[in-house]
């Protein structure tokens, strides 16, 4: 329950389609449970009363059974109780299943605050600015403990765990502010781990992203860490150490060493990243040094939206990364060990 107005508000406002059947489903649930309860509870109370001891009723048994009442009141109920089962589970698929053309937003949790990080490289703390009526997924990650992204406008919550990327769709349908907040308990300060959900039309969401605006991109953020962190060194054209080259290979199946096969997506870059021997890309060598402890999770991310941007041809152009040679070159402390 809470409060608008001085009113007290009993039923949560919605603002995605999803938000209105999944109330739709509590609802029609709540009511196949009390048809099912109800008539129960009645007979019950009636026959205790109707029955009671020393009433002066007939007491002599009657006929012993109907097959067909039996098998309907069994029926009956599996059938529609199995309808709701499905009802649920299309909801529950369809909340794991984003548009291909979701925007991608990047969600880091940290105790106690909510950080996001746009495309365009715009970054924002315990507010998350989105379009409304464009789908919007989360790539969510924790920095420390489990926290879990909830808005109850919207219905849906996701726990944001240490060293695992969850991920969340929802589409809102009204401009507003929604609650954001932290539905799992991380420590001293959980409850003040609040934030908001900013859904504007897509103008005002235009002026918005230009407003916020950094000089630099998601992906070109990401680029730079590529260089400065020394990748580009093995991963790059030229580079003196075979690596596997990662234009286009965003999204697709990757053979590995051992004979299996693995999703590139944000979990695998990561992964390579911070635990190189985990995946190694067949016909290459496990050299790659892991960089656990020098790098933060949003820096991950922006390196998991650079190489989302990569594709074929990209690196046969000359250099066409050149201008990011600006980024000084923090030296790999492995670095020493090559040739
Ligand atoms: Cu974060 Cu509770």
């Amino acid at each position: 329950m809470e409060s608008v107005n001085g009113l007290v508000r009993f039923w949560p406002e919605t603002a995605s389609a999803y938000a209105g059947e999944l109330d739709s489903l509590l609802i029609w649930f709540s009511v196949l449970l009390a048809v099912l309860v109800v008539p129960v509870f009645i007979g019950l109370a009636w026959f205790a009363i109707h029955y009671r001891a020393g009433a002066d009723v007939d007491r002599r048994p009657r006929a012993s059974g109907n097959w067909k009442l039996e098998v309907g009141w069994m029926v009956v109920p599996f059938l529609l109780s199995l309808f709701f089962f499905f009802w649920a589970a299309s909801l529950y698929v369809r909340l794991n299943e984003p548009p291909a053309d979701a925007l991608q937003i990047d969600v880091i949790a940290k105790q106690w605050m909510w950080k996001a990080q746009h495309p365009g490289g715009q970054r924002e703390i315990d507010r998350l600015h989105v379009p409304v009526g464009e789908p919007v997924r989360l790539t969510m990650i924790s920095q420390d403990v489990i926290h879990s992204f909830y808005v109850p406008a919207l219905r849906v919550k996701q726990d944001v765990l240490p060293d695992r990327y969850t991920s969340l769709w929802f589409e809102i349908d009204r401009p507003g502010r929604y609650a954001l907040r932290c539905a799992e308990y991380c420590g001293t300060a959980h409850s003040r781990m609040t934030g908001e959900v900013v859904a504007l039309p897509a103008e005002a969401y235009q002026a918005w992203l230009e407003r916020a605006e950094t000089p630099l991109g998601l992906a070109e953020r990401g680029e730079r860490l590529f260089r400065s962190f020394g990748c580009s060194g093995c991963h790059g054209a030229a580079g003196p150490v075979r690596a596997p080259r990662l234009e286009g290979v965003f999204g697709r199946p990757v053979p590995l060493a051992d004979g299996g096969t693995v999703l590139a997506d944000a979990r695998y870059v990561r992964d390579s990243i911070l635990f190189p021997r985990r995946h190694v890309v067949a016909g290459f060598e496990p050299i790659m040094p892991s960089f656990r402890g020098q790098i933060e999770e949003d820096e991950i991310l922006q390196i998991v939206a650079y190489i989302r941007s990569l594709r074929w041809g990209a690196a046969d152009e000359p250099t066409p990364l050149g201008e990011a040679e600006a980024a000084p070159e923090r030296t790999p402390p492995w670095a020493e060990d090559l040739p």
